[in-house]
């Protein structure tokens, strides 16, 4: 993990809290954590559930890590060292989003425990909601989707280092929210989310 470089720095508080901002919004911020293989489907799953929420007056935001590595990552690779970075960052900017009263769907594969643990950490820590959700699919069904063509090239030996091909994937062992995208339907999916939110409390029924 990163350390502290800056010294003599001081965290200022304001006036306006957390609470201030969820009566403003009419819910609460939280990050909603999708951690699945490359094709597994997490980026379709937070595309309708942001949609869905959207309709419902819910201010949601999605953090996804193809566009997250064109921009604000763009330095890092896929070394164990680069998507652990990778992971810090975002799991910072989710709970910034989180903190601000945003329902933040974060979208990476984020394939190892310690990894995603840290940011569960880092949530919790400051009393936020951080709701893990495993993306589950075989292997040869995410394979067998191919949506970017990356699999096919990663078996060819043209990319190194493909998660599932020739790189870890660490399943979560206890997530919040376990799907099975292979076997479920889109809709089942966001409905299995919804109610989790709705049972925290997150937004209203
Ligand atoms: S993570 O492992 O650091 O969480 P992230 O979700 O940001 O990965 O990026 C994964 C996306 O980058 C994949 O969906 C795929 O489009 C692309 N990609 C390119 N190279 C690789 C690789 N070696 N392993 C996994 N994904 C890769």
């Amino acid at each position: 993990m990163a350390e502290q470089k800056a010294t003599n720095v001081h965290w200022h508080e304001g006036d306006i809290t957390r609470e201030h901002r969820q009566k403003l919004l009419g819910h609460r911020g939280a990050t909603i954590w999708f951690t699945g293989l490359s094709g597994s489907g997490k980026s379709t799953v937070a595309v309708e559930l942001e949609g869905v929420l959207h309709e419902r007056g819910v201010l949601a935001y999605r953090l996804d890590g193809d566009n997250v590595r064109m921009g604000i990552n763009k330095n890092l690779g896929f070394s164990a060292e680069d998507r652990a970075e990778n992971i810090r960052r975002i799991g910072e900017v989710a709970k910034l989003f989180a903190d601000s009263g945003v329902v933040a769907l974060s979208s990476f594969i984020s394939p190892y425990v310690a990894d995603r643990d840290a940011v569960r950490e880092l949530h919790e820590n400051a009393g936020m909601d951080f709701i893990e959700v495993f993306v589950d699919c075989a292997l040869e069904a995410a394979e067998a989707r191919d949506p970017k063509g990356l699999y096919k090239k990663a078996r060819a030996g043209e990319i190194k280092n493909f998660t599932g091909i020739d790189d870890p994937y660490e399943a979560p062992a206890k997530p919040e929210i376990h799907l099975h995208s292979d076997q479920q339907s889109l809709d089942e999916e966001v409905e299995v989310i919804l109610a989790e939110l709705t049972r925290r409390g997150v937004i209203s029924a």
